[in-house]
């Protein structure tokens, strides 16, 4: 079956890399695709916005999957277009994707269905979202509605602070997103990222990670999308795995059906293990970047069969071995250009790529570029430098000694991905 994948970062080289291996996949396309995703199958510079193009494109190409790696196109309404046109897709419907468009959605669904997350209140006015504040008084936590890049969320330690992120998100700093805005409780706990695939009836789980979204060591800085991510999560332990599926994903996805918007496709729940056990911050309709990158490291199943199993509403069918992951561990750094993540400067060379792979470790690109047969960075996050091992100890060593093997003067990365984890296995070890 010819595939064709949508995107252009690390998740999706992760992608790229986990469909071509798959004995179904054979000849892959990425739509616009990056120096890695050439490694795994053909670029092809399709305008992704444009529906009936990418449509056009699957016919002439004899395309029998569509898979869309980032939420902006789900947003727009691709898998519905697509569907349309008797293409198969992996992802969501519009309306579904809403789960990640639209945080008031996603909290009344959890209000409705009764799944755990931070209690809320939604606002459309400045005036009555301050005077929730001052009555609630800080911690307290402001979002944006719609998409905002990862700006939408402020944490506000103090009323002043919150007062202003309200000032900001309602006097247009976020553009539309921030129209509506959501308040909610602070949550306390150890957050992690937990996956499923769903097919719109059932689902399966698909392998949990926790990411560093703070740019410096010590979890300092502003946030950026991920600066690394490592997996297994070990605060999901089996008994909050149990419990992440039976009280939110299971009814997310008999929500989500009952409403008639079935959800098909990854489901990514944003969670914090509480003294009330796991609740729901938010979900994506996507797999994470970071986070994919380690999850296609440990995943050993058949990922295209996987999808096409969710697309068809026979997940409940599939065969063990189709959906195998390693009981290995799994840790990725994420080298970015310096002054990441505010602007940065394009057409550094970086050497040593090729060399820094082996020994368990596989480098993913995402903003680099071929620029005269030299690989030159061209983006915030550059390069997703990937290991498996035995313990996240050794995964972090591995992946370290391939990021020391890569010669980049205009980048760097985090030297503490998944401190928490190796702090852990330090102790279990001395019992
Ligand atoms: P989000 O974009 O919704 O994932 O939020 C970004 C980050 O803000 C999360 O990863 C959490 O660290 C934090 N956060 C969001 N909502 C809450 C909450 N209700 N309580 C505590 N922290 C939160
Ligand atoms: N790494 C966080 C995200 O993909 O949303």
């Amino acid at each position: 079956m010819n595939i064709l994948l949508i995107g252009s970062g690390g998740r999706e080289h992760a992608l790229a890399w986990k469909l071509a291996a798959s004995p179904s996949c054979d000849r892959l396309y990425v739509a616009p695709g990056n120096p890695g995703t050439a490694s795994a199958g053909e670029n092809v510079a399709l305008d992704v916005s444009d529906h009936a193009a990418v449509a056009e494109f699957c016919r002439s190409r004899n395309v029998g999957l569509v898979v869309v790696g980032p939420e902006a196109p789900l947003v727009a309404g691709i898998a519905d277009d697509l569907a349309a046109a008797g293409i198969r897709v992996f992802g969501p419907s519009k309306a579904a994707a809403q789960l990640e468009g639209s945080k008031g959605f996603t909290k009344e669904l959890c209000a409705e269905f009764g799944i755990p997350t931070a209690a809320f209140a939604r606002f459309d006015s400045l005036e009555a979202a301050r005077a929730h504040v001052r009555r609630h008084g800080a911690p307290i936590v402001i979002k944006a509605d719609g998409l905002a890049a990862g700006k939408g969320v402020v944490v506000a330690e103090t009323v002043p602070q919150a007062e202003e992120a309200l000032d900001m998100m309602f006097g247009g700093g976020l553009g539309e997103a921030g129209a509506s805005v959501v308040i909610e409780e602070f949550m306390v706990g150890e957050e992690a990222s937990v996956f499923a695939i769903s097919d719109g009836r059932t689902f399966i789980p698909f392998g949990d990670a926790q990411d560093h979204k703070r740019v410096f060591d010590g979890d300092r800085g502003p946030n950026t999308g991920g600066m690394g991510a490592y997996s297994p999560a070990p605060v999901v332990t089996d008994e909050v795995r149990r419990q992440v599926m039976e009280r939110i994903i299971a009814p997310t996805v008999a929500g989500m059906a009952a409403r008639g918007t079935p959800y098909v496709g990854v489901l990514y729940a944003g969670v914090i293990i509480t003294s009330e056990g796991p609740k729901l911050i938010e979900y994506n309709a996507r797999f994470g970047d970071p986070e994919c990158q380690v999850l296609m490291l440990r995943f050993q199943g058949d990922l295209v069969q996987v999808m096409l199993a969710a697309i068809d509403g026979r997940l409940d069918q599939l065969a063990p071995e189709q959906v195998a992951w390693s009981p290995e561990a799994a840790l990725t750094v994420v080298m970015a250009s310096d002054g990441y993540p505010g602007p940065v400067k394009a057409g550094s060379v970086i050497r040593g790529v090729e060399e820094a792979a082996g020994d368990g470790a596989v480098v993913f690109h995402a903003g680099t570029r071929l620029v005269d047969g030299a690989l030159t960075a061209s983006g915030g996050r550059v390069l997703a430098v990937t290991a498996r091992g035995p313990s996240v100890t050794e995964a972090q060593r591995r992946a370290y000694a391939a990021v020391d093997r890569i010669v980049w003067p205009g980048g760097f990365c985090r030297r503490d991905i998944g401190h928490r984890a190796v702090a852990r296995e330090a102790k279990a070890r001395q019992g």
